[in-house]
């Protein structure tokens, strides 16, 4: 067993109170490689936010767990001889069994996700109450799931919306014993959040997609003041980016995402923790594809890999100065 508190990481629960009563959230950024990973603790030292490192069950067999937990263990040391320390969470997402928590528990994570949301409700309290129970032993803040968000999630895709029934919020919380709640208010993973069809243009032709259903956050918050709620699928597929992938050859067609003023809003109330993966994916792959566009004789990895870290670590900043508003809390 290995405790993250012999890493330098800290849970979740010291942050999240302090990002509701300051009324900004903790940027929650997936990463799966070390340019992410120097991206992320860059930017976060640089504009002193917390952060929480955010791992996939993907990511997990992609890099190997062991790899990427020294890799959190690094960051703890490389922020430090950046010149700032900054908290940093180390956290599963979207955990899928109760065995996966644990051995994430037993391996230095600070916190874990237990995604029920696609279990019937009973069951979903179920085996969340029973990750809660071991997390806590051991002083790990646990993430659960009410309502599905449309799109893909993992293995799992859904078609519509389920969003979060603010009446089950209550039970939901107390019978689990959760830190922390992900709510569905409209927002889905991806980088393609809504289709053309489903926004209306701005008068500067811009498109809009529907506002996420902040009715529904004002009823969660009125039946469970003050707790810590999460957002994911939190991306707002940046313009930019999609051009220049399209510019350079990629494909990607009608991207939409989350406009960065609901999320500013978000962050305002309860909403504490921010999940944000796909944004980062887009930025790497533009600062790359530029890169064997324009300099196709260039075949040192660090030739395409850094300016992808440069572009990615501009883009956290953004979040945590201009969205997130988690910049200068640390
Ligand atoms: O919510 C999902 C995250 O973006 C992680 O994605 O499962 O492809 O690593 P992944
Ligand atoms: P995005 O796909 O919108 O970045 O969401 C990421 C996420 O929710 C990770 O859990
Ligand atoms: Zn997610």
């Amino acid at each position: 067993m290995v405790s993250y508190k012999e890493l330098g990481l800290v849970n979740s629960k010291e942050l999240f109170k302090k990002a509701v009563d300051g009324g900004y959230a903790i940027p929650a950024f997936n990463f799966n490689n070390m340019e992410q990973l120097q991206a992320i603790v860059s930017a976060c030292v640089e504009t002193k936010s917390p952060v929480i490192l955010q791992v996939s069950s993907g990511a997990r067999k992609y890099a190997n767990q062991t790899l990427l937990r020294y890799m959190a263990q690094g960051a703890v040391q490389y922020a430090k001889e950046l010149g700032y320390e900054i908290p940093i969470v180390l956290h599963l997402d979207h955990g899928d069994s109760f065995e996966l928590c644990n051995d994430c528990i037993e391996s230095g994570f600070s916190s874990v996700m237990i995604d029920g949301s696609h279990l019937p409700y009973e069951e979903n309290i179920a085996l969340t109450r029973k990750v809660v129970e071991y997390a806590h032993q051991h002083d790990v803040t646990v993430e659960g799931e009410l309502g599905v968000l449309a799109g893909i999630e993992d293995d799992v895709q859904a078609e519509h919306h389920t969003y979060t029934e603010p009446d089950e919020v209550v039970d939901f919380v107390n019978r689990t014993g959760v830190d922390s709640l992900a709510i569905s208010i409209g927002t889905s993973h991806g980088a393609f959040k809504f289709t053309p069809e489903q926004c209306t243009r701005n008068e500067d032709g811009v498109l809009v997609p529907p506002p996420l259903r902040f009715d529904i956050l004002e009823e969660i918050e009125k039946r469970i003041p003050g707790f810590p709620i999460v957002l994911h699928g939190s991306s707002s597929v940046p313009s930019q980016y999609v051009e220049i992938i399209n510019k350079y050859g990629g494909k990607l067609n009608d991207s939409i995402g989350i406009p960065e003023e609901q999320l500013r809003r978000a962050a305002k109330s309860a909403v504490c923790k921010i999940n944000i993966d796909s944004d980062g994916r887009l930025a790497m792959t533009a600062a790359v594809r530029e890169v064997f566009a324009t300099k196709p004789a260039e075949f040192d990895p660090r030739k395409y890999l850094g300016p992808a870290r440069e572009e990615l670590k501009k883009l956290y900043m953004h979040k945590t100065e201009n969205v997130l508003g988690s910049a200068g809390r640390a």
